[in-house]
């Protein structure tokens, strides 16, 4: 899941704020050792310019929230992977011993809709796109994909697809489903301030209560999978930095300046 940053727009590293704050610092610096004249216009230029720097950083704040043209951007790139969520990771089930593989098991019907097909996940997605005004099809958007969305795409592929890859990729799914509730309220929040219809946040809806769930499940899984072995562990380890990196990358490249709460 795409966990939305500041990064480089972060109101903190905007000139006019960090500007204002050194100058209310210092006007506060000054009131506390001055007297008489000196000491009631340093007060009034502090208080000019904490009033300023209260004011720049709200400006600043709303300049970081998402458009609906950001919102379309991420939905198109993240249709990548979710018109097929939950399907790679059934490339695991055969390759699980039984006791994480029943635990997989688990997970795998929660996205796959608990035996209803309107509540599939990829399903979900889809009809979030269409609400949306974009292309539901399959692959539609492969051909406009960034490249960190086609690195993180082939890089579940490699790693769901490889039997000797099976524990990385259960440490990825790890991350990745203790990664989404969270980001996944804020996407549900920002959708609705942007006027969206129900449909294009009951994807991310659905999954804010069911990956905290999943979280649980899935270091279970991991347990279960690698029972205690170290180099097993590793390479839990290894697929859950490979999922948190490339998570990164994306939201650096999708979301450099906006959040979309
Ligand atoms: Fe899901
Ligand atoms: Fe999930």
């Amino acid at each position: 899941m795409v966990t939305a940053g500041t990064g480089q727009g972060d109101a903190l590293t905007m000139p006019l704020v960090t500007s204002l704050a050194l100058v209310a610092l210092a006007a506060w610096g000054v009131l506390l050792v001055t007297r008489r004249v000196v000491r009631r216009c340093a007060a009034v230029l502090a208080l000019l310019a904490s009033l300023g720097l209260l004011v720049a950083s709200a400006a600043a704040l709303g300049d970081l929230r998402a458009t609906v043209e950001d919102v379309e951007r991420i939905l198109v790139q993240r249709s990548v992977y979710h018109l097929k969520e939950a399907d790679p990771q059934c490339f695991l089930l055969p390759r699980l011993r039984p006791a994480a593989k029943a635990a997989l098991t688990e997970l795998q019907y929660d996205e796959l809709g608990d035996g209803e097909p309107d509540l599939v996940h990829q399903h979900l997605f889809a009809q979030a796109l269409e609400a949306a005004g974009l292309d539901p099809g399959y692959g539609a958007y492969v051909d406009d994909a960034d490249e960190e969305t086609l690195t993180l795409n082939n890089a579940i592929s490699l790693l769901c697809l490889n039997r000797r890859l099976v524990h990385a990729a259960l440490g990825h799914l790890a991350a990745f489903e203790a990664t989404s509730a969270l980001p996944s309220a804020d996407m549900v929040r920002g959708l609705q301030r942007l006027g969206f219809a129900e449909p294009v946040w009951r994807y991310y809806d659905e999954h804010v209560e069911a990956d905290a769930v999943h979280e649980h499940l899935a270091r279970r899984i991991c347990d279960l999978a690698t029972e205690g072995d170290p180099a097993l562990e590793r390479e839990v380890l290894f697929g859950a930095f490979v999922c948190v990196d490339l998570e990164d990358r994306c939201a650096e490249r999708l979301v450099p300046t906006a959040v979309p709460t």
